[in-house]
């Protein structure tokens, strides 16, 4: 099939080379043009395993371009795909500014009959505004065309986005017309040949599904966190409750980890266009709010359990973290709790040497500048060298080899062997035995 993906993110650059891989023609579209050419050159401007080897085969053979105008890519395709950003708007709400300037692009360009499937996140009704603007320009160019724009939300997640789109869970179609849910249907039909998953609703209730799912997410989050902040008051250790309550087959063990609060380009921005949404149809959004709220908070506590143990003047004092990025498997440090924690020590006048395995090059553009030319936050190369001489590591995102390091190397380099432990990654009675004083989340 001809598909045009617009948008070279983390969703729409691994939706273009997926499908490009099981032999799909496919255009990517992106109006950064120094991110187009990067492609061309065929290096990949984001973190993601296995998605390098995918890019540059497809180009190689041809079946995936790299274009930064959407005029170059309509002839003759079937589907195109929006994958763009919906960030957060002022008021809370998913800012549809560049979903709808693609639509608008679209009606000026589109030649034939297509369809236009929707992967960003976007709140209900708004395929019927992209049907709308599409529309609009149609008339306009007294152009007379038949399309179709369904729902097709993405559920992949960053760190595992190849794997996820090979093997989806589900995937939702969104769509009315039965000449559209065919059409998707063999698109996708590769990727769930192994197990039929495919489920067809209207596109509003597609566009509701993505909504609901990283709200529930977010909500067994920010709930297990609220337990934490419980457990450690009534010297009880999470992590035991954690596991007896994980094995009851209707809990389950996904998404109850306590830590120091989700972050991304997802869940909160999410959450609070869920909110808004229920604001502005008159339904009081109790639990999303609190859900919200908690993850604030938690945002907040690492740096409070070090005021707490050091005093809330750090000048003199110097904190290595471990992980700035969101999550472990990527480098995107979008909402990242890591980025809420080296403010507030900066700000409190401690030096922070940071380490992530994978999110250095964002790092150096996510913080001031002068944080880094004055030396209040040092981007080391390794893990240990963000060690030397510290107060205290701050252990923020739990990538794989923060999860069993060498400890005594680690107690030979810092000042103090203070560890706080934003992921309940280590066993705090193994850590006090080896002469470590241990803070966790949620832990007595
Ligand atoms: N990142 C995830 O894990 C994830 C997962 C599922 C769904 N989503 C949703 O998918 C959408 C995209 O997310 P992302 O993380 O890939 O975003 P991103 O910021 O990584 O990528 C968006 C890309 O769109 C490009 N763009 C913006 N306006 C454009 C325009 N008018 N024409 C062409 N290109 C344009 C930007 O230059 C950018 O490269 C969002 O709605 C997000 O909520 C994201």
């Amino acid at each position: 099939m001809k598909l045009t993906v617009i948008g070279a993110g983390y969703v729409g650059l691994v939706t273009a080379a997926c499908f490009a891989e099981m032999g799909n023609e496919v255009v990517c579209v992106d109006n950064n043009g120094a991110r187009i050419d990067s492609l061309n050159r065929g290096e990949i401007p984001i973190h993601e395993p296995g998605l390098e080897p995918l890019v540059r085969n497809n180009l190689a053979e041809g079946r995936l371009r790299f274009t930064e105008r959407l005029a170059d890519a309509v002839d003759d395709t079937l589907v195109y795909f929006i994958a763009v950003g919906t960030p957060q708007g002022e008021d809370g709400s998913a800012d549809l500014s560049h979903v709808l300037e693609v639509a608008k692009e679209l009606g000026r360009v589109i030649r034939h009959r297509c369809i236009v499937a929707d992967k960003s996140t976007v709140p209900v009704g708004t395929a019927e505004k992209v049907k709308a603007t599409i529309q609009a320009e149609l008339n306009r160019r007294g152009q007379k065309l038949d399309f179709e724009v369904v729902s097709n939300p993405e559920f992949l997640k960053e760190g595992d986005a190849v794997n996820d789109f090979m093997r989806p869970d589900r995937v939702i179609i969104g769509a009315e017309s039965p000449w559209a849910i065919e059409t998707l249907r063999e698109l996708y039909a590769p990727f769930t040949r192994s197990h039929e998953r495919i489920l067809v609703m209207r596109p509003r209730e597609a566009e509701m599904t993505k909504y609901a799912a990283n709200a529930m997410l977010a909500t067994r989050i920010s709930f297990m966190n609220e337990l934490a902040a419980l457990c450690e008051r009534l010297e009880v250790d999470v992590e035991r409750v954690r596991i007896g309550i994980g094995a009851d087959q209707r809990i389950g063990y996904a998404f109850i980890y306590p830590g120091c609060g989700y972050g991304g380009s997802c869940f909160p921005k999410d959450v609070r266009a869920l909110i808004r949404t229920g604001e502005q149809v008159g339904v009081e959004p109790a639990i999303l709010k609190a859900v919200d709220r908690r993850n604030e908070m938690q945002k907040r506590l690492l740096f409070e359990k070090v005021a707490a143990r050091f005093g809330t003047d750090l000048s003199n004092r110097t904190f290595a973290v471990w992980g700035l990025a969101f999550k472990p498997g990527t480098d995107d440090m979008r909402e990242a709790p890591s980025r809420v924690l080296i403010e507030r020590l900066v700000r409190s006048g401690a030096k922070v040497q940071a380490y992530d395995p994978a999110a250095m090059p964002t790092a150096q553009t996510a913080f001031p500048g002068e944080w880094l030319s004055l030396g209040s936050v040092k981007l080391v190369p390794h893990q240990y060298d963000a060690l030397a001489n510290a107060d205290a590591l701050i252990l923020v995102t739990e990538w794989k080899p923060f999860r069993h390091p060498d400890f005594s190397r680690m107690k030979a380099l810092m000042k103090t062997p203070v560890i706080f432990d934003g992921r309940n990654q280590y066993d705090p009675d193994d850590l006090r035995a080896q002469g470590f004083e241990y803070h966790g989340i949620g832990r007595p």
